[in-house]
């Protein structure tokens, strides 16, 4: 089983100025002076051309396909990502395809477009908990993410949801599951994220997650590539894939991760872009120990 981490996609999207209202505004403006060169589309055409040399078996993409959560963005993002397979493919929403209070609950975008391919709800309420068993392994997704203030960019996940999580895994008897969440529940000592950026309650998630730990937590949100090894505290690999479609510079990596899958044991491989031949090769990978 042969799973592609991809993240934090940030597709570029032109949107007329006057269709945007209250912090959309400034995001994108930021957006547009700051970062849109960064995210070229021919970066997302290589990894197209990656996709079809390694042919895995499932494409993971743990959130920020947008910027600013406007429609425009979101169905310009579905026609790129139509590209991919779709049996094989499973999303999350990332902070970015949260943005406002519009772009959550039942009728948000990421709903419209994305929501047959962020697997099945298995949530009795409103609450996103998505499952989608993709050959032998399930995928298990949360929504770390909420519409905050232009300064904020925290992740949340209410303790219950990790409870009913790994009570609905046990109920349908799954023991394998990869778990995918926007924001990283460890960083590296050196990449540590302040309270306005971070998974505000990861200590009481890592807690509760020990009753049925996951084989690895997939993430993006920290743009850079990482791998934690499974440690005491967290007894399963980190991943971070961020983000595969920013032209790297000394702080962001430009990459992604190929994990190929045998029982609980995993190889991992980093593949990062290289911008004068336009691909992406193997690179090494940058891995940590839990207590570095
Ligand atoms: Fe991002
Ligand atoms: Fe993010």
């Amino acid at each position: 089983m042969k799973i592609l981490h991809l993240s934090d996609l940030h597709f570029p999207t032109r949107i007329p100025i006057f269709q945007l209202k209250g912090k959309m505004i400034v995001g994108y403006l930021n957006y547009t002076l700051r970062r849109k060169k960064k995210y070229p589309l021919q970066i997302w055409r290589s990894i197209l051309s990656s996709v079809e040399e390694l042919d895995p078996d499932s494409i993971v993409i743990s959130g920020d396909i947008t910027n600013v959560s406007h429609e425009s963005e979101f169905k310009e993002a579905g026609k790129l990502l139509s590209e991919l397979p779709k049996k094989k493919v499973f999303y999350i929403p990332g902070n970015h395809d949260r943005y406002t209070q519009d772009a959550v609950g039942k009728n948000a975008f990421y709903e419209k477009y994305f929501s047959d391919l962020s697997g099945e709800s298995v949530s009795t309420n409103d609450d996103y908990i998505r499952i989608k068993k993709i050959e032998n392994i399930h995928f298990v997704g949360w929504d770390s993410s909420l519409p905050l203030s232009i300064l904020d960019a925290y992740g949340n996940v209410r303790p219950d949801i990790v409870s009913r999580t790994l009570t609905i895994l046990d109920e349908k008897k799954i023991r394998n599951y990869i778990l995918v969440c926007h924001h990283p529940i460890w960083n590296p000592p050196h990449r540590q994220e302040t309270s306005h950026h971070k998974l505000i309650n990861r200590e009481e998630i890592a807690s509760l997650l020990k009753r049925k730990p996951p084989i690895a937590f997939l993430h993006g949100h920290v743009h850079t590539n990482w791998v934690k090894f499974p440690g005491e505290e967290l007894p399963y690999y980190v991943i971070n894939s961020a983000s595969s479609t920013r032209i790297a510079d000394s702080r962001h990596e430009c990459g992604f991760h190929l994990i190929e899958l045998n029982g609980r044991d995993l190889k991992i491989k980093r593949y990062t872009y290289q911008l004068e031949q336009s691909k992406f090769t193997e690179a090494p990978l940058v891995s940590y120990w839990e207590k570095e």
